[in-house]
């Protein structure tokens, strides 16, 4: 592990977290724990509990991501559930192979390029619009097959076993944490319309039982993912998204596959960083950030104004490409290698690197490529965890309903997702997070909206060092690798790495966002402002989750909940 290599402004964070404005998080200290075989770092303290029960029973980092996947949807429906659709990267310690499962949502057939095309301009936010709030917002749900698919290719126990934490807790009951009752609150006249929402107490501590979720769970334990996409309560989810005014059909939900991918790479900082490939553009923004900060900031930069500066700079060249080039990677081609080219990287850099902030058009840099849409469809809220077993595997997932409680309805039982609004409702025109979108990533049939969602592995000297990602939108990215950098490049505890004040910049808007729940020491602040940016507050940036794996002197798992969604890691 790299040595501390500057001071710490944040060591004063647990400080700083209890003088904050109200409706900040208070101070959590258990955020953080050291274990020394097995962690699991979810969002909610049951969830991590869920995978560390699974691990404790013999089951691997594939088994215990699957039941904390499944313990999410229970205890937070808000942020990802069997509804909404997923990433996973998966460490293989026997071979060191890394996997990546895609079981995004994708769109039914009946979609077309221009079917959000009436709602024109919107502010950045959830807004009841129809990529948003009802049956069209709603993609073919993917949670299923990719629960299914991580167990079967890599588990060690029965879906049965897997999915049995998550039935107790939908049987017995949980208490309403204080994530989901804030998100309840804020869509209650919504959730007041669904007949299974509707029933819900989401007073904060309030016992939550879910039967309905309960009955799905033991249909999916004793056949499958299959009972899900087809069989009645497949069609009781068809029914419920046509009712709501979407095109969804059985076919649809028959047809879904979940996609194996080759993750993206880069070295950079001496570490081979391991992230998710298109249709994601969460990871190549990393990498190519990653890449452009070697040559902007140097080798080994200290955190500082120079650093957080470069780093806002090198994001606007990577979320332009993303508005140009991205789009789902069956249906259209993506020429990432153009995009990656080290003479593009290069100029970027140069921008990137010569202290004064750029607008994001600077960065531009179109590439010399005129292929469009070749490739036609073969007939065919978000919660990040990470999971490290006793033998080193590594599982790193990001989960997603996309907006708080999805579409906000329910389909047999199940929340389902908004992910339509992941495309580009026309062109020009941004998403919920302000992202906004091109020709290639318009609706279209069984196409997958392009995500920011960048599960990541960083890998020292051919073995796993950290396991991140996070939720958050647009933001997901950013955090991930400020958080990365923070443990890997700065030598930071892994704790106050997740909790330390984080920066955002998307090109557009031409700002370099803050955290108001942990600002950005204010003479940093000033420094950036001299340099040109923008300053504006927001929140947070995103919700990260992470484990560091040390393996000198002895193996100590460092497991980390953000404490801005107020999880706890759980291991032994
Ligand atoms: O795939 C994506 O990028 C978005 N659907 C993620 C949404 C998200 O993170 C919302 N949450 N906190």
């Amino acid at each position: 592990m790299k040595r501390l290599r500057s001071i710490m402004p944040w060591c004063l964070f647990a400080l700083l977290m209890t003088s904050l404005a109200a409706g900040a998080p208070p101070a959590q200290p258990e955020h953080a724990a050291v274990f020394a075989r097995h962690a699991v770092a979810a969002d909610h303290a049951e969830a991590s509990k869920a995978g560390a029960a699974i691990l404790a029973a013999g089951g691997n980092a594939a088994d215990a991501a699957a039941a904390t996947m499944l313990a999410l949807g229970v205890v937070n429906p808000a942020s990802s559930g069997l509804g909404g659709g997923g990433f996973a990267l998966y460490y293989c310690a026997k071979d060191g192979s890394l996997t990546f499962l895609d079981f995004r949502e994708r769109a039914p057939r009946a979609a077309t390029g221009t079917m959000f095309e009436a709602e024109g301009e919107r502010p950045e936010g959830p807004a009841s619009s129809p990529s948003q709030l009802g049956g069209l917002a709603a993609g073919v749900p993917g949670e299923p097959a990719g629960i299914e698919a991580l167990v079967t290719r890599f588990g060690r126990l029965s879906l049965r076993e897997v999915i049995a934490p998550a039935l107790r807790l939908a049987e017995e009951g949980f208490a309403v944490s204080g994530a989901l009752a804030a998100m309840g609150s804020a869509f209650e006249v919504q959730l007041r319309k669904d007949p299974v929402m509707s029933k819900w107490d989401l007073q904060p501590g309030a016992t939550l039982r879910r039967p309905s979720l309960a009955r799905v769970l033991r249909a999916f334990a004793e056949n499958g993912a299959a009972v899900i996409y087809g069989g009645l309560i497949g069609q009781e989810m068809v029914a419920a998204v046509q009712e709501h005014g979407g095109v969804m059909t059985l076919q649809d939900l028959y047809s879904y596959r979940v996609r194996t991918r080759v993750p993206l790479e880069t070295t950079a900082f001496g570490y081979r960083w391991v992230t998710a490939p298109p249709p994601s553009a969460g990871g190549f923004t990393m990498i190519q950030s990653l890449s452009i900060l070697e040559q902007a900031a140097g080798p080994t930069p200290s955190f500082g104004a120079p650093l957080l500066h470069a780093m806002a700079e090198s994001w606007k060249g990577p979320f332009r490409d993303r508005q140009r080039y991205f789009g789902d990677p069956d249906q259209v081609i993506l020429p990432l290698d153009k995009m990656m080219a080290p003479a593009r990287i290069t100029k970027r850099a140069e921008l990137a690197g010569d202290g004064t902030a750029h607008p994001s058009a600077d960065y531009d840099f179109p590439i010399e490529w005129t292929r469009t849409q070749v490739v036609a469809p073969d007939n065919a809220g978000t919660s990040h965890l990470c999971v490290v077993d006793a033998e080193g595997n590594v599982a790193s997932v990001t989960t997603t309903v996309n907006l708080p409680f999805g579409a906000r309805f329910t389909g047999g039982g199940i929340v389902m997702n908004d992910e339509m609004d992941d495309f580009a409702s026309g062109i020009g025109r941004a998403n919920a997070f302000g992202l906004v979108g091109g020709a290639r990533n318009l609706p279209g049939p069984w196409k997958r909206p392009v995500s920011t969602m960048s599960p990541t592995i960083v890998l020292e000297d051919g073995k796993p060092a950290l396991c991140v990602g996070a939720s958050g939108g647009s933001r997901i990215v950013t955090a991930t690798q400020q958080v990365a950098m923070n443990v890997l490049v700065h030598g930071m505890d892994a704790g106050d790495a997740v909790a330390a004040p984080r920066v955002h910049h998307q090109g557009v808007p031409e700002a370099l966002r803050v955290e108001t729940v942990a600002p950005l020491d204010a003479a940093l602040q000033d420094a950036l402002r001299a340099r040109g940016h923008l300053i504006e507050s927001i929140h947070n940036v995103a919700n990260v989750q992470a484990i560091q794996i040390e393996r000198f002197p002895e193996r100590r798992l460092h497991a980390v909940s953000d404490p801005r969604k107020g999880g706890r890691p759980a291991g032994h």
